[in-house]
This record gives C-alpha cells, sequence and structure tokens, in this order.
C-alpha cells in the first residue's frame, strides 16, 4: 500500500508507517504546495495530512486509490468530509490526546490577559519599569471567583471547565445541547452577558463560521475578555479589533487567526490588552508525539479494514 504524508512529524511515528506501507513524504518546513499532492495522490491508498493543508474536492477526486485520509488535528474544517464520506473514504482525526495540553494553554492565555503578564513582561524589557512598587500600578482583573462562559462543551470545554474549578469560578456555558456537568447552561445572549472570561471552545463548521461577529460581542461586558483557542473564524476578526477599538470589552487572548500566519501589521498586533500566540493549542513535546502516534495508527487501522482509533462521523 502506498501513501502521501505532508509533513515530518515528531516521535519516530513516521517510520514506523514506513515499515508496514511505502511513505512518500513532503520534506519541508512550510506546507506543500497543492499541486505537490495532486501530482501524486492518485496511486495513493492514504493520506497523512495536517491542518494546514486543503483536502478538498479536488484532492480528493485525484485519489483516485484513496481509502483513507487521516489527519494530524483534532479540527476536519480543513476537509471536504461530506464529499469524502460519499465516495466511501475514511476521515479520522486526533482528540482526547490533546485536550489537556490544549485546555492548559486557554488557562494559560486566560491568567495572562486577566493579569497582564505579557504587558507586565514587555514593560520590564523595553526599560520601562523605572518606579518602585505602587498599590495602583498595573492593576488586572481577577481570576478567582469570577464567572467563565465556555462556548461549546466538549472534550477540551470539559478540560477547562475542571480547571476553572480549581480557581474557584462560576462557570456557565452554551453548547448545542445541554450536558451533565457542573456548569449552568445558558442561552448564547446570557453566556455573552454574564461572562467574565468567554473561552471558545467549538469547531469551525458552517454553524459557528463568524459565530462571533459585531452584534454578539457587543454583550460581552465592557470588563470582560475573550478567549479564542479553537479556529480563528469562529470570531469575525474585523469586527473583533472594531469591539476593541471601541472598549467594549476589557481585551482578548488569541491563539488562531482567521488567517495564519497572522500579518505583522494586523490591528490585532497593537493593543496592549491583547495576548497573541501562534496556534500553540497542542505545541507540547508529549501531545505532539502523541498525535503522531494516533494518526499513524488511524491510518494503518483504517488501511487495514479495521476500526480506527477516532472517525470523524
Ligand atoms: C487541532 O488539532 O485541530 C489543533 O488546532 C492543532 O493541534
Amino acid at each position: 500500500m502506498k501513501v502521501l504524508v505532508t509533513r515530518r512529524l515528531p516521535g519516530g511515528w513516521i517510520e514506523r508507517l514506513a515499515e508496514e506501507v511505502d511513505v512518500e513524504m513532503w520534506q519541508g518546513e512550510i506546507p506543500p504546495p497543492k499541486s505537490w499532492i495532486l501530482e501524486r495522490i492518485h496511486d495513493k491508498d492514504g493520506i497523512l495530512v495536517t491542518l494546514t493543508e486543503k483536502v478538498d474536492k479536488e484532492v480528493i477526486d485525484a485519489g483516485k486509490k484513496l481509502r483513507v485520509i487521516s489527519t494530524y488535528s483534532v479540527g476536519f474544517d480543513h476537509i471536504d468530509v461530506a464529499y469524502a464520506k460519499s465516495k466511501g473514504i475514511i476521515v479520522t482525526n486526533t482528540p482526547e490526546v490533546l485536550t489537556d495540553a490544549t485546555a492548559d494553554l486557554i488557562f494559560g492565555l486566560l491568567i495572562s490577559v486577566a493579569r497582564r503578564i505579557v504587558e507586565g513582561d514587555k514593560l520590564i524589557r523595553s526599560g520601562l519599569w523605572d518606579k518602585p512598587w505602587h498599590p495602583e500600578f498595573m492593576l488586572g482583573k481577577e481570576v478567582h471567583h469570577s464567572t467563565l462562559g465556555i462556548l461549546g462543551m466538549g472534550r477540551i470545554g470539559r478540560a477547562i471547565l475542571k480547571r476553572a474549578k480549581g480557581f474557584d469560578m462560576k462557570v456557565i456555558y452554551y453548547s448545542r445541547s445541554k450536558h451533565d456537568v457542573d456548569a449552568t447552561f445558558v442561552d448564547l445572549d446570557t453566556l455573552l452577558k454574564e461572562s467574565d472570561f468567554l473561552v471558545v471552545t467549538v469547531d469551525l463548521n458552517r454553524e459557528t463560521y463568524h459565530m462571533l461577529n459585531y452584534e454578539r460581542l457587543r454583550l460581552m461586558k465592557r470588563t470582560a475578555f475573550l478567549i479564542n483557542a479553537s479556529r480563528g473564524p469562529v470570531v469575525n476578526e474585523v469586527d473583533l479589533i472594531r469591539i476593541l477599538e471601541e472598549g467594549k470589552i476589557a481585551g482578548a487572548a488569541l491563539d488562531v487567526f482567521e488567517r495564519e500566519p497572522l500579518e505583522r501589521d494586523n490591528p490585532l498586533t497593537k493593543f496592549p490588552n491583547v495576548v497573541l500566540t501562534p496556534h500553540l493549542g497542542s505545541a507540547t513535546r508529549e501531545t505532539r508525539e502523541r498525535m503522531a502516534e494516533v494518526a499513524v495508527k488511524n491510518l494503518l487501522l483504517a488501511l487495514k479494514g479495521e476500526r480506527p482509533i477516532y472517525e470523524v462521523k
């Protein structure tokens, strides 16, 4: 069997894959151009991709023998899953193994923006910490005992909830359905109006694209913060910039953007009350190796006609 792999992955898992099947792999640091995939996929039984490669109708149609698409990510918005399924192609992903790492990063972002950690660091490095301790210097927002709003209550939402309990936070959430969790289910408007910290954990799909637009964001408290580490396009970035310019929320912490990498001169980079990280949710050595293990095992199992560990339904 032959497979195409679009990126090198940590942990020696591609070498193990190569013991069982013929592997053709892109070696570059940046993602392969689509033409590289199109030229090679015609005789491949499977493809292992990351979130930077679009697997659309054109790619799927070019994969004449394609039976499995394994993505090295929990998100699958880069894959036309419905079309793949209509052609009997199995799509797999890597949830669960990255839940805790992502929830940790989200909590880090939340605390950083609330307690002005990045701003303080920049102040010291730029030589501007020139006065001794002062009772009203760089005051932030308290995290403990505040209200955390979680948009979406999947695995990552639950992991954030667990962490929030340790901070004695009141937790409210909105998702498509109620869950058996120790948090209060509210409607979307209430979530926006009552949260001190609003954390986005929903998938990107047709329903959630630009779900947080100007009309919705302006329902948030002026003292509230938005934290997004799911997918950039869930938030309308232009609207968020306007909300920040108008001072309608206290700040934001963002790990994901409408276009990645974020352009150097993007207005988001100008706000001191915005913390930015370059899509690091799952970026720990341990998690990225576990993701590689799952992505490779998913691919091999599905190619052998067995049930993969995680299939996108
Ligand atoms: C994912 O898996 O979808 C994350 O965005 C990157 O790990």
